[in-house]
């Protein structure tokens, strides 16, 4: 799939740099033409003659060292992709805000082609809302963002900010350029897990979502040619070619779907996502309730229907899908939750049924069309229901474009 494609490969300056070494190599081993461009910072972590020797072109660092032909648009224009790895705080704030610095950011705002940006930083640097509000930026304006993972930091700490394994970066990578299948071109945004809402600094007021459900939707949305994003509270395995944004409470839940949902074909609200949280405001809750004050009085407060949110600004085209777990009256509750959120398909479980929802692996489900149309699936592995909903959601998006 990658025989012959041009992948210009940023490198700047973070210690995960090393690990570039082994994704140039393993993109050289898939066939691809790999241009190596490195940042000033990050040859204070990797030498030239390393990427020289692996890639398919000496690497290149400066906008001065040749005139002709002029070396960003020459890239940018020639790359079949772009991925930067390891992106540092830096290259994320200055791709945000269109900023040329360097070789590499010029080119970045000299390309057409697909981009997959790879953040690595210390967990602190990764959480703040300026790194934050930049990812987003770049994920609206189309860029792949395969998130750092948990583990071991330069210096000894542990925490979110280590760069992706190479083999989720050459999948995506993948994903991106062999693309096909009958959702191939729609961007799908899938929901997953559910939210935990802080009671004080330790506790949380959580649901039995597994997320398995929401993960085996986006992996056959994705094995079907759709660019897919997935918002979760959980850390599964992520299927081949996913984006994923972690969130943890309603509220991050809401916030991040309303920034991906505008540009989305097909919205699936596989979360479950709490309807109540305890009052107050998240800085009151960052100290541990003491035992010893005794038993503390939890108020709570309604949060946002997100997916009622979503259904009020639907734009034209889009298809919203809902999940109703109910315990009685399954389709008169689901059609109900379809009305009243302005959905196109329900997904209705009973989940006082044995093997179906909540944490196993199957499930059961009767999927209920606007039209009046309705289709109940018989306990099944979550793969074979998450087939069941997209093969529905691809019959939906035919009538909403013809
Ligand atoms: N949902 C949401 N935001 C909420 C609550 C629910 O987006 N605050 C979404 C869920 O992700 C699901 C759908 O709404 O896709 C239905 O959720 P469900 O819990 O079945 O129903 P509710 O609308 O919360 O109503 P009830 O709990 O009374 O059945």
């Amino acid at each position: 799939m990658l025989a012959g494609k041009r992948i210009v490969l940023g490198v700047t300056g973070g210690i995960a740099a090393y690990k570039a070494v082994d994704l140039c190599r393993r993109l050289v081993d898939a066939g691809a033409h790999v241009v190596p461009v490195m940042t000033e910072g990050a040859e204070h972590f990797v030498g030239r003659a390393t990427f020289s020797a692996l890639a398919s072109e000496p690497v290149q660092t400066s906008l001065w060292d040749e005139v002709h032909p002029i070396p960003h648009t020459h890239l940018g224009q020639s790359a079949d992709l772009i991925v930067v790895a390891p992106a540092t705080a830096r290259l994320l704030s200055a791709y945000a805000s269109g900023l040329s610095t360097d070789l590499l950011t010029n080119t970045l705002l000299a390309t057409r082609a697909p981009v997959v940006v790879c953040p690595a930083m210390h967990t602190e640097m990764w959480e703040h809302p300026a790194v934050q509000a930049n990812i987003a930026t770049l994920r609206t304006r189309g860029v792949h963002i395969v998130e750092p993972e948990s583990g071991r930091l330069a210096g000894g700490d542990v925490g979110a900010g280590r760069l992706a394994a190479p083999e989720t970066i050459l999948a995506l990578i993948e994903s991106v350029l062999g693309a096909s299948g009958d959702l191939v071109g729609m961007k799908v945004v899938v929901s997953a897990g559910g939210t935990r809402e802080p009671i004080d600094a330790v506790r949380v007021i959580a649901n039995r979502s597994s997320g398995k459900q929401g993960y085996a939707i986006a992996g056959e949305a994705a094995a079907r040619g759709a660019r897919v994003t997935l918002v979760s509270t959980v850390d599964l395995p992520v299927p081949a070619g996913v984006e994923v944004c972690s969130v943890e409470t309603a509220a991050q839940m809401g916030a991040a779907l309303a920034q991906l949902a505008s540009a989305a074909n097909v919205v699936i609200m596989a979360a479950a996502v709490a309807d109540f949280r305890p009052a107050g405001d998240v800085s009151g809750k960052s100290t541990k309730l003491k035992k010893s004050n005794g038993i503390p009085e939890v108020v709570l407060e309604p949060t946002a229907d997100i997916l009622a949110g979503l259904g009020a600004d639907k734009p034209s085209g889009q298809v919203l899908v809902g999940f109703a777990a109910e315990t009685d009256d399954l389709i008169a509750n689901a059609s109900g939750k379809m009305r009243a959120k302005n959905l196109d398909l329900v997904v209705a479980n009973d989940v006082s049924q044995p093997g179906v929802g909540f944490q196993h692996d199957t499930n059961a489900v009767t999927l209920v069309r606007s039209n009046g149309t309705t289709t109940s699936i018989a306990l099944a592995d979550k793969k074979v229901i998450a087939k069941a909903v997209v093969d529905t959601v691809v019959e939906i998006l035919a009538t909403k474009i013809k």
